[in-house]
Formats: structure tokens, sequence, C-alpha cells
């Protein structure tokens, strides 16, 4: 819809943070620019990999315990997903809505969104859907005017993308969307033991390498960049004082690579940081959220305690 519009303007960005990531002395990538349509189905062969467990777990949870949440939601509450992608667990709550007023899936991959949106009218005749194909980082206008009560859905522990001083401007920014009464359910993926979470970022058929490097391709296909894929190779860890795993694209040559006018060099061993997946402590998390303006009223865990769904309320 507005993504034509749109097109250019994130291209002129995409270009510009990469223009500034790679002149870092620790080259860096934002994890947002994996989605890209490729990335996008990528991902979606992400979640279904053994190795993978955070889209599993979170849907086991989703599925027993969606009557609670969406009980916590409330009746004709408007429903805003963030990093929405193929809204199959919003469906879930869906499912159990009493009358939503509307919902409004927030996505940057445009195609992606709005496919999934369609098909989403067929299923739920009657439900108001209103996609958004932006970066929820910026501001962004909720194309429905109403004065039903705001709950932002936020799963798929996407908040793990954010550093600690990012994830909390983000959190206030969605008390402040919502405002005081309003909700916000929270998907995050908990600390464990490190074999476990780097399995899940090294699956063996290569699901998460190809990912990562698609970023390369991505810089060449929209900016017109040479990287040469062959050049790098996908490396994750689980950075234990830190509590995250981090992925990154390493050189393994002396090479020179050509964005525009710039050129980078790239050691051999050298590395572009691409995300960092941060995984949480539920105790912690309810810490800081209070001091982002959000009371947590419940949470929802599975057997193992690998991930948490959690329910907040803005106060006033
Ligand atoms: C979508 C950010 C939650 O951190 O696990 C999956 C992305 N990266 N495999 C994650 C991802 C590599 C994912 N999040």
């Amino acid at each position: 819809m507005n993504s034509t519009l749109a097109a250019p303007v994130e291209t002129d960005r995409f270009r510009s943070d990469v223009l500034f990531g790679l002149s870092l002395p620790q080259k860096r990538l934002s994890a947002k620019y994996f989605y890209d349509a490729e990335g996008s189905r990528l991902f979606d062969q992400i979640t279904e990999l053994d190795e993978y467990y955070p889209t599993r777990t979170e849907f086991g949870i989703m599925r027993k315990h969606a009557p609670d949440m969406a009980e916590r939601c409330g009746s004709r509450c408007l429903l805003i997903e963030l990093g929405a992608g193929s809204l199959t667990k919003a469906r879930l709550l869906l499912d159990r809505l009493d009358r939503p007023a509307g919902f409004v899936p927030v996505d940057v991959s445009g195609e992606h969104l709005h496919s999934a949106a369609r098909e989403l009218c067929d299923d739920y005749p009657g439900l108001n859907v209103r996609p958004v194909c932006a970066d929820f980082t910026t501001e962004f206008q909720v194309p429905v005017r109403s004065s039903a009560r705001k709950v932002v859905y936020f799963p798929g522990s996407t908040i793990g993308n954010f550093d600690p001083a990012d994830a909390e401007d983000l959190l206030r920014k969605i008390a402040r969307l919502v405002s005081a009464g309003g909700g916000l359910l929270l998907g995050v993926d908990l600390r464990k033991e490190s074999a476990t979470l780097e399995a899940a970022y090294n699956d063996r058929l290569g699901v998460t390498a190809a990912f990562n490097l698609n970023l390369l391709e991505r810089m060449n296909r929209e900016l017109g960049a040479d990287f040469d894929p062959a050049g790098f190779r996908h490396r994750a860890f689980y950075n234990t004082v830190r509590s995250r795993i981090e992925m990154h694209l390493i050189s393994t040559a002396n090479q020179r690579v050509r964005i525009d006018d710039t050129e980078f060099q790239f050691r051999r061993g050298e590395s572009i940081h691409t995300e960092n997946s941060y995984k949480y402590d539920m105790t912690e998390l309810s810490r800081r959220a209070t001091a982002c303006g959000l009371r947590t009223e419940a949470v929802w865990t599975d057997a193992k305690q690998y991930f948490a769904v959690t329910y907040l309320t803005a106060v006033g």
C-alpha cells in the first residue's frame, strides 16, 4: 500500500546505516536488515529447525494460555503487533479475544506483511485489519481512530535484538503508545545453558548461516556493493557476561569491498557484528519494566522455562 512511497526512503536509510556501521572499528549492521523478502523466508525456515526452540516453545505457551492472555487483554481491545512477520502467533490470540476493535500488524517487510494480512482478513471476516509497513523503532501512526484500550503484542523475543538502553527506550515508547491502563503482551527468550543457546544459532542444516550471509547479498542487490559471500563465514556464540547470543560474519581473507565511492577493508578474521539476541531473566525484566512505567501482571512459561510470555500494564 504505502510501500511504493516508502521504498526509496528505506533504501537511503539502509545505505547510510551500512556506510556508518562498516566504518566503525568493530564493524556492525543492525539486525533489522536481515528481513528483506529472502531473509524473511529464511527466518521462517529457522523457526522450524530442530535446534531452534524459541518459536515452538512460545507457540506451546500461547496455545496453552491464550484464553488467560485474551482475558488480560480485555473486551474490545485494539491489538497492535510489532514485528508481525507471518501473523501465526497473533491468530491464537485473535481466536480468543472478545470482539476486538481492530488488529494493526506492524512490520518493515512490506510484501511479507501484506500477503500475511490478506490471508488473515480471509480467515477473520469482520475483523478490522490495518497493516502498517514501518520500522516500529521510529514513530508510526496507528491507522485506527478509536477510544479502545490498546494492547501491544510483541512476541518472538524480538526485544532481544535491542541493547539494554534501547530496550528500555522501546518499553517506554510502548507504555506511551498504549497509555495508562493499556497493555503489553511480551515474549522473551530466557537464560539457559550455553550449549542449548549456541545450538539454536548454529543449526546443522546451515539455515542460520544462510540467513546471516544473506545480509551481504542484500547489500549487493540493493546498494550495488560487491561483497563476495564466499569470503565470509557465519559465527554465533553466547556471550555469558552480557547474556546475549552474538552473530558475526567473519572475513576469511584480507579483502576490500566497495559501496558507492567508499572502499572498506577487511582483515582476515575481522568480523561484522550482525546481531545481538539478549536472553532474559524474568525478575530482572520485571524490575526494568517497572522503571519504564509497566507493571508485570502475569507470566506464562513452559516446563523447561526456556521462554516466557508476560502481560504488563502501563501505569499512569
Ligand atoms: C527474531 C530476533 C528473536 O534472536 O532468535 C534467529 C532472530 N537470528 N536466528 C532471535 C534470529 C538468528 C531471532 N529473533
